[in-house]
């Protein structure tokens, strides 16, 4: 299979581009920046192109380059993405759009440019990166909370839309996860392990490869009648109502 990987060059996306070379795919990873450093690790036959997913024509020519250099695409993965952890009160516009633009905005567009490919030669499927905060609230996180519930809901929209074409669209909702993202809010004081730990029923955030795992299970054959879903990989953390 032809795979592209929005944020592939770290965390979640880099993690899917592994996995997906692991499965015998020809992947490109596309990423506003590190592309270099990630081709380095994941391989020559990666095709690593620097860009921005809030630009159409970028996105556009990224997926383009795909399809010239592989001969296809298949199955796309969104995991560019952003968080900001500020109280409501203090949210400026600008950043609040900024929000909406990276995480949907810089969705949407990958997505639409790949479903007009594969709507015309035999279908793909999409894999968004959604959120356990695209289903739930949470303090200092009402931009991220709104862009990922709006992931969901878009991921539903296109589903109804694009499955008569063929086209899987599907979300992964991960709890916390170990990247540079998570890794940053940590050093930054700004992440409560222990009430992470607390809540979930597994006991812990989860590794990247894990939500790689379930992105390789979504854009397989085995998934042919999973569709217009949303898969937490949060090890329970979602289930789990009970306050202490
Ligand atoms: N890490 C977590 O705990 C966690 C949990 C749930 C959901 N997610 C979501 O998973 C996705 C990936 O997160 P991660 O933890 O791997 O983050 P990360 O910061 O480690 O990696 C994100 C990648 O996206 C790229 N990126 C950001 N903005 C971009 C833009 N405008 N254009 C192109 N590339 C851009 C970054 O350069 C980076 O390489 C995000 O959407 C995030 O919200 C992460």
């Amino acid at each position: 299979m032809i795979s592209l990987i929005t944020g592939g060059a770290q965390g979640i996306g880099f993690a899917t581009a592994e996995h997906f070379i692991a499965r015998g795919d020809k992947v490109c990873i596309f990423d506003r920046a590190g592309v270099a450093e990630a081709k380095e690790k994941l391989g020559p036959d990666v095709l690593a192109i620097e860009g921005d997913v809030t630009n159409q024509a970028e996105v556009d020519a990224a997926v383009a380059l795909t399809i010239e250099t592989f001969g296809g695409l298949d199955t796309l993965v969104t995991a560019a993405g952003i968080v900001t952890v500020e109280p409501a009160l203090d949210v400026a516009p600008e950043a609040f759009m900024r929000m909406m633009n990276v995480n949907v905005l810089g969705s949407f567009l990958p997505a639409q440019s790949a479903a007009r490919h594969m709507s015309e030669n035999g279908g793909g499927s999409i894999v968004f990166i959604g959120s356990v905060y695209g289903s739930v609230g949470a303090p200092k996180r009402t931009a991220y909370c709104a862009s990922k519930g709006a992931v969901h809901n878009m991921m539903q929209s296109l589903a109804t839309e694009w499955g008569p074409l063929g086209i899987r669209v599907n979300a992964l909702a991960p709890t916390g996860v170990r990247t540079p993202m998570v890794q940053n809010l940590i050093d930054n004081g700004l992440y409560n392990m222990t009430g992470v730990r607390n809540r979930t029923p597994l006991g812990r955030i989860a590794e990247p490869e894990e939500i790689a795992a379930a992105a390789v299970f979504l854009s397989s054959p085995g998934a042919a009648m999973v569709h217009g879903a949303v898969l937490p990989v949060d090890g329970g953390w979602i289930a789990n109502g009970f306050t202490w």
